[in-house]
């Protein structure tokens, strides 16, 4: 029998090696395809496409839009607040308004986002108002309690509703209604909860990245082809009469989200159009459908989840949901410790926190969740 030549296992051997190098390569791209795939997708098909208005009732919404003027209503209206913080826009050149949703109860919450993330009016030279929108708390105790802190901090907004879940639609229009009122000069909005981390340098840095773009924004993580509840026993049951068709129009999660100035008037001009029991999201949603705006989906912000902590990761998000003070300040602290990631770093605390974030859902959730999981990583 003839051994087999050297030069012949030398080349059974490479080609095994190119084999196997293919195989970690699909892997690694097969990886990175399942983690940000899909994102970059969502996207892709997600982007607000420039529409070309030719309905008519678009086209008049628009131009009511543009012509609202509030300032002869600005009396009555501020009356209708029990506070009001009516000019905390005057006389300023306002970039970002930062209307944070909270309970009247959780002032310990607010006085953590105040030591926070908030604790900023100039945002890479631009400025900032970051106030606190709240309902009536039901007790009277808590409302003398809510005027103490607003004679210290003077950043509440307190509508004249009980401050109950089903009324946090009733609270969105209050607080587009606020805005067009007494901060039309603000060129973005962002919406947010007090449930919130929010990195405000980093959307900052996006927003002026639109640089020509500064109407039509309605950005967020965008909710796609959600089915109405038609469950009569849950609390946020829709009945066909109030939503006939089989999805809801897209909409940003109303945990965070970002619209222009002419946005929140077109919000604002059709609102009384759609019914106010529809849920916050879906509401918005809606009013600018009416309008001809499409909601823009970016993945830095994260809707209900939290967001597995690292530091790189967090210095390149927009939000997470963090439930406890302690850790929100603790975070905090790690994040404006002024380090700045490289990208290197930035790309592993991406992959580190896309990861994490998706096996802590299996450990917390359960088997039920699972799925549900599996579907929200996937779309
Ligand atoms: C303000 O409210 C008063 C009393 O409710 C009303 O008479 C008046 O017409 C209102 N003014 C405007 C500009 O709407
Ligand atoms: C808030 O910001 C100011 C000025 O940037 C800083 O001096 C202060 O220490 C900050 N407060 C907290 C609680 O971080
Ligand atoms: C919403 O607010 C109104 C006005 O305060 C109040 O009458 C109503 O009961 C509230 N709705 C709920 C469901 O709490
Ligand atoms: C705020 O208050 C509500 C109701 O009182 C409570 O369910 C919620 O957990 C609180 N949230 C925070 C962040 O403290």
């Amino acid at each position: 029998m003839e051994k087999p030549d050297l030069a012949d296992t030398e080349l059974t051997f490479c080609r095994l090696r190119t084999h196997q190098c293919c195989f970690i390569l699909f892997n690694i791209a097969l990886f990175h395809v399942l983690l940000f795939g899909a994102d970059l997708v969502e996207e892709y098909f997600l982007r607000g496409l420039s529409t070309t208005y030719t309905d008519m009732r678009m086209l008049d919404v628009r131009e009511r839009a543009r012509k609202l003027d509030m300032s002869p209503l600005k009396p009555n209206i501020s009356k209708a607040y029990i506070l009001s913080s009516s000019d905390a826009c005057i006389h300023k050149e306002v970039f970002l308004l930062v209307l944070t949703f909270s309970h009247p109860e959780n002032a310990s919450r607010r006085n953590t986002i105040r030591q926070t993330w908030a604790n900023a009016t100039d945002i890479r030279g631009y400025s900032a108002v970051i106030l606190f929108v709240l309902g009536k708390p039901s007790s009277e105790t808590t409302q003398l309690e809510i005027m103490k802190e607003f004679q210290e901090h003077r950043d509440l907004i307190e509508g004249s509703f009980l401050d109950s879940p089903k009324n946090q639609t009733l609270k969105t229009t209050k607080a587009v209604e606020w805005s067009v009122t007494f901060c039309p000069g603000a060129r973005f909005i962002l919406k947010t909860d007090e449930e919130m981390f929010v990195n405000l340098a980093n959307l900052v840095d996006y927003l002026l990245s639109l640089r020509t773009r500064l109407e039509n924004v309605y950005l967020g993580r965008v909710v796609h082809h959600e089915v109405p509840n038609r469950d009569p026993q849950s609390p946020n049951f829709v009945p066909l009469q109030i939503y006939p068709e089989k999805y809801y129009s897209d909409y940003c999660s109303p945990t965070a989200f970002v619209i222009s100035q002419d946005v929140a008037r077109m919000i604002y001009v059709t609102s009384p159009e759609v019914p106010l029991s529809m849920p916050p999201g879906v509401f918005v949603g809606t009013c600018t459908k009416n309008a001809g705006v499409t909601p823009i989906h970016s993945s830095r912000f994260s809707g209900k989840k939290h967001i597995q902590y690292n530091q790189c990761c967090y210095k390149f998000i927009f939000t997470s949901a963090v439930s406890r003070d302690s850790q929100l300040v603790r975070e905090w602290e790690e994040v404006s410790d002024g380090k700045a990631c490289t990208l290197l770093e930035t790309y592993y605390g991406l992959v580190s926190c896309r990861v994490m974030t998706y096996l802590d859902g299996f450990k917390h959730l359960g088997v039920d969740a699972l799925q549900n999981e599996a579907l929200h990583f996937a779309d």
